[in-house]
């Protein structure tokens, strides 16, 4: 039997050690001590769009653009593979030049490696619905899309030219071509409240989402938002930490943008609930240039000896890194 879901008002006023220690206590129970560890890919950091707080938008002619083919893509997946990785993130812009069809193809050619035993996830924005489809019949099984705000007004001053409304029927598009769908949202948007984030939250379990991933909002020197503050370390906690308590059975990621905001930061994320990491594999070269923030860290560099320490090191905070590929418990219920 699983508990009634906890009232977000009575947890929201809950000091934040107590909200710590009970989302850290049900995802011990429902999702257990296992971090699942994926490879995360950024095959392109080419972008149509104009995201103010994105290092990548296309407005910035500052950045360093580059595109993988697909035999970088595949050496990286298959260098991945032998290492021990399951599951890859594919990550990238909203690239004109990686059509639908081009995705496909890629796919097609990766499941050869993955079988059965590996999982695709891709993160490459807005598509129409027969889109959506035609990936997941290619061969991609998970589909992260953030709503990045769940305050209209501030997606559509943040993000020219998009609304939150057609985002959401992506959302429910993703879900209805039966991807395991994740999404999630900025912490400390200039511009956000309380109300907004405690509305991101209630969105969040509305979506009825199989994985979440939020972290804090850097601000990128060469965007609108330079001069801005940095979403905090605490309010990120805090936010994690409910999240695991309104979505027990989501796989949460301990994000990037965390651990580049603060040392530590991925760790405290991982003590308030969160259950995976996405350690980065993108090829040197092309890594630094997928700057969406400024001050990136790596968890892993090159080589199978940094697995091991990676493996070593969430040992000692009592967790266990797992490469299988480590479906959502929210996505397989649902099936
Ligand atoms: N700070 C933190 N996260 C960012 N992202 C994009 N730009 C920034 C930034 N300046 C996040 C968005 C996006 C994800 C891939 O990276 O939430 O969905």
């Amino acid at each position: 039997m699983n508990p009634s879901p906890p009232d977000l008002e009575t947890l929201w006023a809950l000091p934040l050690p107590e909200l710590i220690a009970r989302a850290d206590e049900v995802r011990r129970r429902r999702v257990g001590d296992g971090v699942w560890l994926r490879g995360l890919l950024e095959f392109t950091n080419r972008c149509t769009q104009g995201c103010a707080y994105c290092g990548i938008r296309g407005g910035n002619g500052r950045a360093v653009r580059y595109s993988l083919t697909e035999d970088q893509i595949e050496a990286t997946v298959r260098r991945g593979w032998d290492r021990g990785f399951r599951t890859f993130v594919l990550q990238g812009g909203e690239d004109p030049d990686w059509t639908t069809d081009r995705l496909c193809r890629l796919a097609e050619r990766l499941r050869i490696i993955l079988g059965d035993q590996g999982a695709l996830t891709l993160s490459c924005g807005i598509k129409s619905r027969e889109d959506y489809r035609r990936l997941a019949e290619a061969g991609a099984n998970r589909y992260l899309l953030r709503f990045e705000t769940s305050d209209p007004e501030l997606f559509s001053r943040l993000k020219p030219g998009q609304t939150l409304a057609r985002r959401l029927e992506a959302l429910q598009d993703l879900r209805d071509g039966g991807f395991e769908v994740g999404s999630g949202f900025l912490v400390g948007l200039p511009g956000e409240t309380e109300e907004t984030r405690r509305e991101n939250l209630r969105l969040c379990a509305s979506l009825k989402l199989h994985m979440v991933g939020i972290g804090p909002f850097l601000p990128h020197p060469d965007t609108p938002l330079a001069g801005a503050q940095p979403g905090s370390m605490e309010d990120t906690v805090r936010l994690v930490a409910l999240l695991r308590l309104l979505l027990p059975e989501a796989n949460i990621p301990a994000t990037t943008a965390a651990g580049s905001r603060d040392a530590g930061g991925r760790e405290a994320m991982l003590a308030a609930g969160a259950n995976v990491l996405m350690p980065n594999l993108t090829p040197p070269g092309a890594r630094e240039h997928y700057t969406l923030y400024p001050g990136k860290v790596a968890l892993v560099r090159d080589g199978a000896e940094d697995l091991e320490e990676l493996l070593a090191h969430l040992h000692s905070l009592g967790r266990k890194g797992l490469l299988e590929r480590g479906d959502s418990l929210a996505f397989l219920r649902d099936q």
